[in-house]
């Protein structure tokens, strides 16, 4: 059988509320190997663990995540959107998130705001525990990191386009891996990342028969929302 590294993917999010340290519990009690979550940056610069740049979605808030401190953020109910046994489950910083999951399992952050990137960077030293790989759709970003960040590991996302032009820039980074959307891995994709010795993490993969597949053709890893499935599947914790 194939090893396959398991990320949850904003958590647990099939079985909990996505970013939340009720999901990423979820992702530790189901063996998941690592945790996926996404990083923006509150008014007062405090880096906070949310997927959308708004509130609505996930919160019973409302407005610009970045036109709130972090301490209104911290007040917000992230649990009751996806069902009342999660009520009043609050929306994590990041600090809280690291305070958590440091040491424990391997951590990807996704910055998906430009001005977190170096937030970010300034908490990590406190946390010298935490296995972290960076990540975002924002290659300039991530080359902004690297400058200031010699030896931080880096992941290169990519969601569609030329993931030629990707390739190019996880090597120019010296990125410990590569993150395409599952619609874009190929078997010439794969055979590049082969070449520059570039594991490829793939996202969103629920389906065990589709992780097969993928672990067969040679991912290293997925991301998925429901690890619990997977690791069904996977039982061998990866590398
Ligand atoms: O990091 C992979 C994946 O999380 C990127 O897409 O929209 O779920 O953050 P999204
Ligand atoms: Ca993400």
């Amino acid at each position: 059988m194939n090893n396959l590294f398991v990320y949850a993917h904003r958590g647990a999010s099939a079985e909990a509320p996505e970013n939340t340290l009720a999901a990423f519990r979820r992702a530790l009690d189901a063996g998941a190997d690592g945790i996926e979550m996404d990083v923006h940056l509150a008014s007062d610069g405090v880096p906070v663990v949310i997927h959308d740049d708004t509130l609505e979605r996930t919160t019973d808030g409302s407005g610009a995540v970045a036109a709130h401190r972090a301490a209104q953020l911290q007040t917000l109910d992230a649990g009751s959107w996806f069902g009342p046994h999660f009520a009043g489950e609050p929306l994590p910083t990041l600090e809280e998130a690291l305070r958590l999951l440091a040491g424990r399992l391997r951590i990807n952050l996704e910055v998906k705001a430009t001005r977190a990137g170096l937030a970010v960077l300034d908490l990590l030293p406190s946390f010298p525990a935490a296995e972290v790989v960076v990540s975002s759709f924002d290659h300039a970003l991530l080359a902004d990191l690297r400058r200031n960040a010699p030896d931080l590991p880096l992941a290169v996302l990519q969601e569609s386009g030329s993931w030629r032009r990707a390739l190019a820039s996880a090597v120019a980074l010296h990125a410990c891996a590569f993150h395409p959307q599952v619609d874009l891995v190929s078997r010439p994709l794969l055979a590049a990342c082969r070449r520059m010795q570039l594991p490829v993490f793939v996202w969103t993969v629920d389906d065990a028969g589709q992780a097969r597949t993928l672990a067969r053709a040679g991912v290293a890893g997925v991301f998925s929302n429901d690890p619990a499935e997977l690791r069904r599947h996977f039982p061998t914790t990866a590398a």
